[in-house]
């Protein structure tokens, strides 16, 4: 046994990263691209010209946002507003507002693979709408279904905006959704966003901006590879590669080592050896149509009661209950 099977990876994020970067083809998850540099760069992408996903959910929310909330809890029972993947909660906060405007008993729980970001979203929050019962918590995906029926034991609501659910495979997905309704009530409702299919050249250059900012994103997970564990990436020698898929729907993100080369990573006695225009496949952002959402839904044990879209449909909002 040599010395990297004996060390010991303490960190999910350590065996992860190792995991990764020992398979082939090499991968690493998107869900490491997030830290406090992370956040700030994911605020600058959805600000940028290209990024068309973040202002058209904001104009759904803008357009629909009574009907929206009103179809959250018809029966004026209470519930919880329990929402994965916050971020920074600009879009939710309109909702939040009609929600109070309404006259609602609601709770809004949002929940970040981020600290930063909860700490953030629920200072500004207490600030501008003191009103709203906030709980931020920090937690992944999956991880935070485990404990769903612990969070509350009101009626829920659980939204996913950002077409985040985008970032896993179909495959994952049924997963997460089946997992998601059986921790699911009768009354509980799911509001979820789902980018659709379009011109394909409008998703690439989504993920392609001019400015770079989308690749220095992606780059922030070998930032952090080298700043927590100790690695040596030089981020020149790696470019951001995109490629579309219009077939199966699929955004592909890779960072691609433009020179033959060995990175290490001290703190997992690892070395890296990249050949010339090897990649690392970093992250996918699936497109969906009302067809594939349809059938996600239907081998997942629920079904869509209402959809709402912005005028150009290029982004649509799914309201989703237990079949
Ligand atoms: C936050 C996962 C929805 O996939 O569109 C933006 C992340 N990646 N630009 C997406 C992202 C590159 C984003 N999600």
């Amino acid at each position: 046994m040599n010395s990297k099977d004996q060390k010991v990876l303490v960190s999910t994020f350590e065996k992860e990263v190792y995991e990764g970067l020992t398979a082939f083809p090499k991968y690493l998850s998107s869900k490491y691209f997030y830290d406090e540099v992370g956040d700030k760069l994911f605020q600058q992408i959805m600000a940028l010209p290209e990024y068309y996903l973040t202002r058209t959910e904001y104009e759904i929310f803008a357009t629909h946002s009574t009907e929206i909330v009103r179809s959250f809890d018809k029966q004026k029972q209470g519930f919880d507003l329990i929402e994965l993947g916050a971020g920074d909660g600009k879009k939710t906060k309109i909702l939040l507002k009609d929600l109070l405007q309404q006259g609602l008993d609601f709770g809004y729980m949002p929940i970040d693979i981020s600290q930063n970001a909860v700490d953030g979203l629920v200072n500004t929050l207490q600030n501008e709408m003191p009103d709203v019962f906030v709980q931020g918590q920090v937690g992944e995906y999956f991880e935070v279904l485990d404990r769903l029926k612990q969070l509350s034991t009101r009626k829920k609501v659980v939204m996913v905006l950002g077409s985040n659910i985008g970032n896993l495979l179909h495959s994952r997905a049924i997963q997460f959704l089946k997992k998601l309704c059986n921790a699911m009530n009768q009354d509980d409702l799911i509001f979820m966003g789902f980018d659709q299919k379009k011109h394909p050249q409008k998703v690439l250059d989504a993920y392609n901006d001019k400015t770079g900012v989308t690749a220095a994103f992606n780059k922030n997970v070998l930032t952090r590879i080298n700043k927590e564990l100790d690695g040596n990436f030089n981020l020149d020698k790696f470019m951001h590669w995109e490629t579309y898929d219009p077939e199966s729907g699929t955004a592909k993100s890779y960072l691609v080592s433009t020179e033959k080369q060995t990175v290490d990573i001290n703190q997992l006695s690892l070395e890296v050896h990249f050949e010339a225009w090897e990649s690392i496949h970093t992250e996918i952002s699936q497109k969906y149509d009302d067809d594939i959402v349809k059938w996600l839904a239907k081998e997942s044990g629920l079904k869509i009661i209402n959809a709402f879209s912005d005028a150009n449909q290029d982004y649509k909002n799914y309201l989703l209950a237990k079949a």
